[in-house]
Parts: C-alpha cells; sequence; structure tokens
C-alpha cells in the first residue's frame, strides 16, 4: 500500500503534508526500521526533536530512502525543534547546525522553539537536556523567547531553514512574540486530542493564518496516565466506533479526521505497522458537522502533556489552566 498525503499551504507558500509521523520514544535500529516502513506507506512529514534524542535515527532513515531513490528531498518535510537549553541568541546557531548535521542534512522544512522556556544552558551534548537544583527543580533561565525567536530568523535568512515556528505557546506569548518578529511563525504546534481540543487557540491561529500542528492526537492513549483518561476512552467509545462503521474507519482514524476537519496537522505516533497504515488512511471520507460536535464533547480541559515540572518557571504556558477547575490545578502542581 502507497498512500498520497494531501498538504496544505502556509502563508509563505511553503507546503506541509496533512498528517505527520511522531516520533517521540522512537529509537534506535528498530526506529530507522519503523521511520523507513512509514516513509514506504506514504508518510512524507516526520516529526522529531532534539530532546527526543533521535535525529539521528530519522537522518539514517530519510538518506537511506533517498539513496534507495524511492523518494527526493523534496518530496519530504522534516521538522526538527530547538531545546530549552538553546534559547541564548548565540547558542540558536550552533545548535540547529548540530541537528542538521544528526538529520544528514542542508535545510529542515519547519524548525520550532520547543517550548516558549528557557532553561539554563548546559553544553550541545544530548544527553545534557536538563539541570535540577538541590530541591529538585528545573532550573530556569530568563533569557526572552523574542530573543531566541530573532536569532531563529537568521536560520531562515541563512537558507537552512524553509520555515520556522513555535511549539508549547499560548495566545499572550504569541501576541507578543508578533509584535516583535520580522518573520511570523508557520505554526505552533501544541497538543490536541478529542479530550483537549484547543479551539481557541485553533481559532486565534487561523485568524492570523498560522497553522495548529496537533501533537498527541491520541492523548498518549495507552501510554498516559489517569489524566487523560477520557481521551482514551474515545478510542474505545460506542458512538464514535458507530461513526467509524459508517465509514469504515476505526476509532482512531475517526479521531485522526475530527482533527483534521477542524483545521489541524495531526502528527500521530504508531506503535506497529497496522497503526502506521491506519493512521495515513484517512483521506477518503469527511465527517459532518453533527460528528465534529459528538467528538468535540470528549473535551474535559484536561491535558495529557500538562509539562507540570515547568510549573515554577516564570513563562510556564498553561498557568491558565489553573483556572480550569481545582481537578486540573491538582494535576499539575503533583
Ligand atoms: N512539541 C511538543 O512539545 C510535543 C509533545 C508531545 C508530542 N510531540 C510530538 O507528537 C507526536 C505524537 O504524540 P505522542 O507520541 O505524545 O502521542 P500520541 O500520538 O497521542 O499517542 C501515541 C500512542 O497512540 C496509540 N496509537 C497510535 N496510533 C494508533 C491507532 N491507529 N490505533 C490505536 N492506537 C494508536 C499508540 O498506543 P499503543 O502503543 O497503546 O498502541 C501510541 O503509543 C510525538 O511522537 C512527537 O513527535 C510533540
Amino acid at each position: 500500500m502507497w498512500a498520497r498525503v494531501p498538504r496544505v499551504k502556509f502563508f509563505n507558500g511553503f507546503e506541509i503534508p496533512l498528517i505527520g509521523l511522531g516520533t517521540y520514544l522512537t529509537s534506535g535500529e528498530q526506529g530507522v526500521r519503523s521511520i523507513k516502513e512509514a516513509i514506504d506507506i506514504g508518510y512524507r512529514h516526520i516529526d522529531t526533536a532534539h530532546q527526543y534524542g533521535n535525529e539521528c535515527e530519522v537522518g539514517r532513515a530519510v538518506k537511506d530512502k533517498i539513496d534507495e531513490g524511492f523518494v527526493r528531498r523534496e518530496d519530504l518535510f522534516i521538522t526538527t525543534k530547538l531545546w530549552n537549553t538553546f534559547h541564548k541568541p548565540e547558542h540558536v546557531s550552533q545548535a540547529f547546525g548540530r541537528s542538521l548535521a544528526r538529520l544528514q542534512l542542508d535545510y529542515v522544512d519547519l524548525y520550532l522553539m520547543h517550548m516558549p522556556m528557557a532553561l539554563g544552558f548546559r553544553g550541545y551534548e544530548q544527553q545534557d537536556l536538563i539541570s535540577y537544583d538541590n530541591s529538585g527543580k528545573i532550573v530556569c533561565s530568563d533569557v526572552d523567547y523574542c530573543d531566541t525567536w530573532k536569532a531563529m530568523e537568521q536560520l531562515v535568512c541563512s537558507g537552512r531553514v524553509r520555515s520556522i515556528g513555535l511549539s508549547n505557546f499560548n495566545q499572550p506569548q504569541l501576541e507578543r512574540l508578533l509584535s516583535v518578529a520580522s518573520i511570523k511563525p508557520v505554526t505552533n504546534q501544541v497538543e490536541c486530542n478529542p479530550g483537549f481540543t484547543q479551539r481557541p487557540l485553533i481559532e486565534f491561529c487561523r485568524g492570523l493564518d498560522i497553522t495548529v500542528t496537533a501533537f498527541s492526537p491520541m492523548g498518549r492513549a495507552n501510554r498516559c496516565d489517569s489524566s487523560c483518561h477520557v481521551t482514551a476512552g474515545v478510542l474505545t467509545d460506542a458512538r464514535v466506533a458507530a461513526i467509524g462503521a459508517k465509514y469504515g474507519k476505526s476509532n482512531a482514524q475517526i479521531v485522526l479526521r475530527y482533527l483534521i476537519d477542524i483545521g489541524t496537522t495531526p502528527i500521530p505516533k504508531p506503535s506497529n505497522r497496522a497503526e502506521t497504515l491506519e493512521n495515513i488512511d484517512i483521506f477518503d471520507f469527511e465527517l459532518t458537522a453533527e460528528e465534529i460536535a459528538l467528538l468535540g464533547r470528549f473535551d474535559t480541559g484536561e491535558r495529557a502533556v500538562p509539562l507540570k515540572y515547568y510549573s515554577h518557571h516564570r513563562e510556564y504556558p498553561f498557568r491558565e489552566d489553573f483556572t480550569l477547575g481545582s481537578r486540573v490545578l491538582r494535576q499539575i502542581v503533583r
């Protein structure tokens, strides 16, 4: 089977395939094999990050498929991300260059600021992701993400990055960044799934012609803790299964179609070949307004990825969640 995936255009003219391959926790030889298998199946959009420690694996898989003549570089859309310890403007180019070298590429299609929260610099090696103080808290830095963005803009000027974007930014942070940006972000990559639909942020981004990339589209499914049980429930819910029966699709496919129909680009992480095949086979149907409304009712306002370890950071982006209720508050500060 080989699937052709539709693309959407960013405001800058570059296009992103509407479904991507999530790679968090993909690693080693098995990781390389699974990425190559995904390319064979039709995935052209691959999401990695310095933090995932697998840029080398992505690079090897991509190089193998290009060397085989199966794809051309220009057919692929590769995203990687600037880690939080590299926010000082003087660290951005070097950190990016190392990512590019690990990926064995001349350019990436999209470079994202992984989070708005700067952390203390710890060197460029991949094992040095985070440092902790004596009380066990992550050591923060007060570098302004607007200054980081200015350095990322230079990467676009250098030709080594096609587009730049953000991840885990809330609306006020995005607005402040836009007030100084010379280059607008093409996307904000944020958690989005039926359990946490992000409708206001999606509408806000749409108004600015900024796309939303949906991470953890399955709410991390069975890997999640009890906090995202509702999203996991969507994957077994009988009403969602009935919608699936109408189109000949699984619950997971209905979830991914829902995310596309509300205007996002999901990047699910499959665990095996069957899921890899399933997640790309969603472009021969669309949900009705009633079906979209039903999926939206699973929204609990609870994140599968609350980044609670950063909740003391002055730029912690999910503080607004504290207003959602004590249940969420407990989850974040736990
Ligand atoms: N920018 C950020 O801060 C950020 C944060 C998180 C993630 N991400 C990106 O987003 C990607 C996806 O998010 P994620 O990995 O957190 O979680 P996810 O894609 O929401 O969940 C992954 C889990 O979903 C299940 N799944 C996938 N396809 C399925 C299918 N067709 N049917 C049934 N279950 C299915 C699998 O569970 P089983 O193993 O139980 O089958 C898999 O382990 C990441 O890999 C990463 O690239 C970015």
